[in-house]
C-alpha cells in the first residue's frame, strides 16, 4: 500500500505568499496524479489552510479535488474542525457527538486513524482523556489489523525546533504513548506541523513529520534543485512485513515527469 503525505498548505489568499501557496499544492497535487503507480490514498496532516474561513476552504477543495485518490485530512491548529467535516469526508467517526475530528478510515489493508491534536487555548498540541480512550476503543477493536496514525502535532521531540517539545505539556503525548503502548500492529506514525523533515519515536512506534508543502513555510536544509520545488512525501507500506519506506520528493514539473 502507497500513501502519499502532504502538511501545511496554509492556503491564505490574504498572503503576500497566497498566490505562491495555491500553486505549490497544484504542483503537488498533479505530481501525485502521476506517480506510476498511483499511490492508494493522500493524507493531509493539517494546516490545509491559515486560519480558516468557508471561502479559504472552498478554494483549497477546489485544488485537492483535482486528485485521482481519496483524500483524508487531520485537522491543523489553523483549521477550522467543522468545515474539514464540511469540505471533506472524515471517516467512521470516533468521537461521534463532539467537534474533535478524530476517525478511522478501514477501506485499506492499513487501517488509517486520524487524531485530532488541537487545543482548546495554543497553537500547541493536545490530546485529553476523551481522545485518548477513543484511540484506545478504536484499537482495541481491531488489534490484527496494521494500522497508520495521522495527525498535526508530532508527539516526539524536534530538537532543531524553537518549541521542541509541540504540546502543552507533556500530558497530551502522554495519553498518546500509554494508549498505543504494546499495541504491536500499529507501524507508524504521520505528522506535521513543524514544517520540517524529522523523524521520531513513541512507545515504539516510528513516527515522522513532514515538511510544509507551502515553500514560503518550509524549514531546514534541502538540496540547493528543491529550493524552488515544493515537497511531499511518499510511504511504501509493506503490509505482510509491516515495515515503511519513505521518501520526501520534490514535485515534478510535467515536461520532466514526462521523461
Ligand atoms: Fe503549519
Amino acid at each position: 500500500m502507497i500513501l502519499a503525505q502532504i502538511s501545511d498548505t496554509h492556503i491564505d489568499p490574504e498572503n503576500p505568499n497566497g498566490a505562491d501557496r495555491v500553486s505549490d499544492l497544484e504542483r503537488c497535487v498533479a505530481d501525485i496524479n502521476r506517480l506510476d503507480p498511483l499511490p492508494d490514498a493522500v493524507i493531509h496532516t493539517g494546516d490545509l489552510v491559515h486560519n480558516g474561513t468557508p471561502a479559504k476552504y472552498r478554494l483549497a477543495a477546489s485544488i485537492l479535488g483535482a486528485l485521482k485518490i481519496p483524500l483524508h485530512v487531520a485537522a491543523g491548529n489553523r483549521d477550522d474542525r467543522a468545515a474539514i467535516r464540511l469540505a471533506f469526508p472524515t471517516g467512521r467517526d470516533l468521537l461521534p457527538d463532539t467537534a474533535f475530528v478524530q476517525y478511522s478510515v478501514d477501506d485499506y489493508p492499513v487501517r488509517l486513524i486520524a487524531l485530532d491534536t488541537l487545543s482548546a487555548t495554543t497553537n500547541m498540541g493536545d490530546f485529553c482523556d476523551g481522545r485518548a480512550e477513543a484511540l484506545r476503543v478504536a484499537l482495541a477493536e481491531d488489534g490484527g489489523k496494521p494500522t497508520a496514525l495521522f495527525m498535526h502535532h508530532p508527539p516526539f521531540e524536534v530538537r532543531e525546533s524553537t518549541y521542541g517539545w509541540q504540546f502543552d505539556s507533556q500530558d497530551g503525548i502522554e495519553r498518546i504513548r500509554r494508549a498505543l503502548d504494546g499495541k504491536t500492529n500499529v507501524i507508524r506514525l504521520f505528522s506535521g506541523h513543524s514544517h520540517r523533515d524529522v523523524r521520531g519515536w513513541i512507545a515504539g512506534v516510528p513516527a515522522s513529520s513532514t515538511p510544509s508543502v507551502a515553500i514560503d513555510l518550509r524549514l531546514g536544509d534541502f538540496p540547493a534543485e528543491l529550493a524552488d520545488v515544493p515537497i511531499y512525501q511518499i510511504h511504501k507500506i509493506n503490509v505482510g512485513l509491516g515495515t515503511v519506506t519513505s521518501e520526501t520528493r520534490g514535485a515534478r514539473p510535467a515536461d520532466v515527469a514526462a521523461e
